[in-house]
């Protein structure tokens, strides 16, 4: 089954996510200083989950050098080779970087890393309490994880269910099982919960107007169906999708007729979570 991982155009259509990571990695490097203030004895070892392209470690590390806070290696996992091929861009900046291609829901270090961080990957995980084991297992005593997570919206998902059964479509989908992502925050606090103390969460909302061209965009570089139609009925697809997105019914995505712009819009409205916790 097609099931995880990004193609290779990823980096390039994920225009939402990488500015709201710009300013992830900065809320996280604050965190980082707090819990380590001296680092130059003993630089940190990090690991980086579902890395993707590798483009979001590297300004991650930059960030942390600007803070002076040393590191020995940041590695990255990410389960798509497709991602991992693009990380060599980034690798051959700074050796203290390195990726792999690594399922994460079937990762085995054991008491390896100072700190596990996760941007917008953890949603991916079919079975979150085991991969919360997983990074338990993998932190040094005492090691922090950060993740922060989309929640799904379940509008969102309802009308990709629906336009995925019309007839049209539904033949593209014979084995496809069209899974959501957590919807809600507190699987993610009883999965962590578990293994980790002091932990701190934080809930976020991201209210964002997009052009019907740029919600396409945005849709094709993480909806899983996409894979399971050929790349030229894919235009189509999106496009007949986001006509069926309905004016105002919901509350996290509908579309509006803009007359500043004479043209449709859809109205999107994105649902973060953060989790931070030290490991038991
Ligand atoms: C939304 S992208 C985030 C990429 C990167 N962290 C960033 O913020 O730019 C999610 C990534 O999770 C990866 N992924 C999904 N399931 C995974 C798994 N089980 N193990 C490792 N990586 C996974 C996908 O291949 C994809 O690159």
């Amino acid at each position: 089954m097609k099931k995880k991982g990004f193609g290779s155009d990823y980096a390039e259509k994920a225009h939402l996510q990488k500015s709201f990571n710009s300013k992830i990695i900065l809320e996280l490097v604050e965190s980082i200083s707090a819990w380590y203030p001296n680092t130059r004895d003993n630089p940190l070892k990090i690991l980086d989950l579902c890395c993707g392209d590798g483009g979001s470690t590297y300004e991650f590390l930059q960030k942390l050098d600007e803070r002076n806070i040393c590191v020995n290696e940041l590695l990255g996992y990410d389960i798509s080779q497709e991602q991992i091929n693009r990380t060599d861009e980034y690798s051959c900046k700074d050796p203290r970087l390195k990726f792999k291609k690594q399922d994460v829901e079937i990762m085995n270090d054991i008491e390896k890393y100072d700190v596990i961080i996760s941007l917008f990957g953890l949603h991916w995980m079919e079975d979150i309490k085991n991969v919360s084991k997983k990074i338990h297992n993998a932190l040094k005593p005492n090691g922090k994880l950060m993740f922060f997570v989309p929640l799904e919206k379940p509008d969102l998902f309802q009308i990709r269910k629906d336009f995925m059964s019309l007839p049209q479509w539904k033949p593209y989908f014979k084995d496809l099982k069209l899974y959501p992502f957590i919807e809600n925050e507190n699987e993610y606090i009883q999965a962590f919960e578990q293994y980790f103390i002091h932990c701190t969460y934080k809930r976020g909302e991201e209210d964002k107007i997009f052009s019907e061209e740029d919600f396409m965009t945005f849709l094709s570089s993480w909806m899983q169906e996409l894979r399971y139609i050929s790349k030229d009925a894919r235009l189509k697809y999106l496009k007949e999708l986001v006509e069926s997105i309905p004016h105002e019914v919901y509350p996290n995505v509908s579309r509006f007729w803009s007359s500043e712009d004479s043209a449709y819009k859809i109205r999107f409205k994105e649902h973060f979570f953060k989790g931070l916790g030290v490991k038991s």
